[in-house]
């Protein structure tokens, strides 16, 4: 297995004062802006590079991150990495924020501290997320507010003119992510452009556009109907052109992806059976928790596939017949870009009964499976099925997102946010009684 970080070998967040030295911090980072370039003021004629992100250690703190310098090292410092994985800093220098006017700018970080890096004295190192305390990875899935505190789809319609240039959050899913676009500006500037569509179950289609390649890229990772934003700090406008509410990414805007602790309700399988049939003929998912175990896992059965293959650029299944995505149309004789990602179907059990083939896929399954797709393919049939044992029967705290499909088994299609080994007490606390309908 993979060398590991562990939290305690660094500083954390919480912790920082200015002039500490040999300052090694860890963290995940959650929003990244793209590479700007200044006229230099003490050299006329050349310009000078910066570019900032945001790093996170724990639940409650995180800080901004900012670089300086000439155009090469700025960008090799930004291509290195991408929002959701982790980096090591070392030696950068701390510096008090200036609250309000930084804060315009940037994302409001508790930390009453920002970092520097430069080229001379910092080192910036990336990691692999299997090298990493889970405990950092799972910050990804965690918003930066409070998680209620987030305005529905209808509100933002509704209030209409009173929300014109007002910054607040939004929880919603996605309903397409555009084709970015390019163009160069009048003053000869390059531009770049992506509308993503969101619904809840207010409101079927709302705008929210991206104008920097950080927040496009990200977006691009996002599934249609499967994933779920939490985006804190946009932009909400009244656009004049289509005459309604639109939100916009702005350098302030943390997105977070998948965020599992919006969902609070705990039911048993007979509960989510239920609440389905009341949900006949909406389209919209909803969530919820279940404790339940995993009663069947074909992974090490060769005849069910369990790893696919899938575009890199919009994470669609690849047709495996014609080797091309459907979504994108790009055909594999001239884009190779396909991932290799766990894609499989589980069923859950609790003591009320079983949820069928539920689908565990990409990283979700990594994490619960505890080895990346890599180490699983170097595995033999032998130690699948240790795997498979060790994993099945276990009572796991799982966060699931249900939405009525006719194509699926039961009318419901099931798809796994986070499967992990449940709390004993906590989960038989849940069991004793009451869960919702
Ligand atoms: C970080 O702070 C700098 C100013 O120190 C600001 O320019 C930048 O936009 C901020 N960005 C992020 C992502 O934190
Ligand atoms: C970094 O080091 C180089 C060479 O040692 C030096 O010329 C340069 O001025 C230093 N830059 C800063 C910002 O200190
Ligand atoms: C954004 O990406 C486009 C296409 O890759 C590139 O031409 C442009 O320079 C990038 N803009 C910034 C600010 O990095």
């Amino acid at each position: 297995m993979a060398k590991f970080f562990s939290l305690k070998n660094f500083t954390a967040l919480s912790d920082l004062h200015p002039n500490m030295a040999n300052l090694k911090i860890i963290g995940i980072v959650i929003g990244k802006t793209d590479v700007k370039g200044f006229p230099d003021r003490k050299n006329i004629g050349s310009e000078r590079y910066t570019f900032s992100f945001t790093i996170r250690d724990s639940p409650n703190h995180f800080v901004n991150v900012s670089s300086w310098g000439s155009e090469d090292y700025i960008r090799s410092l930004s291509d290195n990495f991408k929002v959701g994985e982790c980096v090591i800093i070392e030696n950068p220098l701390i510096q008090r924020k200036e609250t309000e006017r930084e804060e315009k700018f940037s994302p409001a970080t508790p930390s009453n501290y920002k970092l520097l890096l430069s080229e001379n004295h910092s080192m910036v190192k990336v990691c692999s997320p299997y090298e990493v305390d889970t405990k950092l990875l799972s910050l990804i899935h965690l918003p930066v507010k409070e998680s209620g505190d987030y305005y529905s789809l209808a509100d933002i319609v509704a209030n209409g003119h009173s929300l014109d240039g007002r910054i607040i959050n939004v929880l919603a899913a996605v309903r397409s992510v555009g084709e970015p676009k390019y163009f160069t500006t009048s003053d000869r500037r390059k531009g770049q452009r992506c509308e993503i569509k969101l619904f809840d179950e207010t409101e079927p289609s709302f705008t929210m556009t991206c104008w920097d390649n950080e927040s496009i890229l990200l977006a691009q990772s996002w599934m249609a109907r499967e994933t779920v934003i939490f985006a804190s700090d946009v932009r909400i406008n009244f656009n004049k052109f289509q005459n309604c509410m639109a939100a916009t990414v702005i350098s302030k805007t943390i997105i977070t992806v998948n965020p599992v602790n919006t969902i609070v309700n705990v039911y048993t399988v007979e509960q989510l059976k239920v609440k389905a049939l009341k949900h006949e003929g909406k389209a919209d998912p909803f969530y919820g928790i279940l404790y339940a175990y995993i009663s069947t896992l074909n992974i090490d059965d060769e005849t069910t596939k369990v790893v696919r293959n899938r575009c890199s650029s919009c994470g669609y299944i690849v047709n495996e017949a014609s080797n091309t995505c459907t979504v994108c149309n790009k055909d594999s004789s001239r884009f190779k870009s396909f991932f290799l990602s766990f894609d499989m179907l589980v069923d859950l059990t609790d003591h009320t009964g079983t949820l069928h083939s539920c689908s565990l896929s990409g990283n979700i399954a990594e994490e619960t499976l505890g080895c990346t797709i890599n180490e699983f393919l170097a595995m033999t049939s032998e130690q699948k099925t240790k795997l498979k044992w060790q994993l099945l029967l276990e009572r796991s705290k799982i966060y699931l997102k249900l939405i009525l499909s006719h194509r699926a088994r039961g009318g419901l299609k099931v798809t796994i946010l986070s499967c992990k080994l449940a709390d004993p007490t906590e989960a038989s606390r849940n069991l004793a009684g009451q869960g919702h309908t």
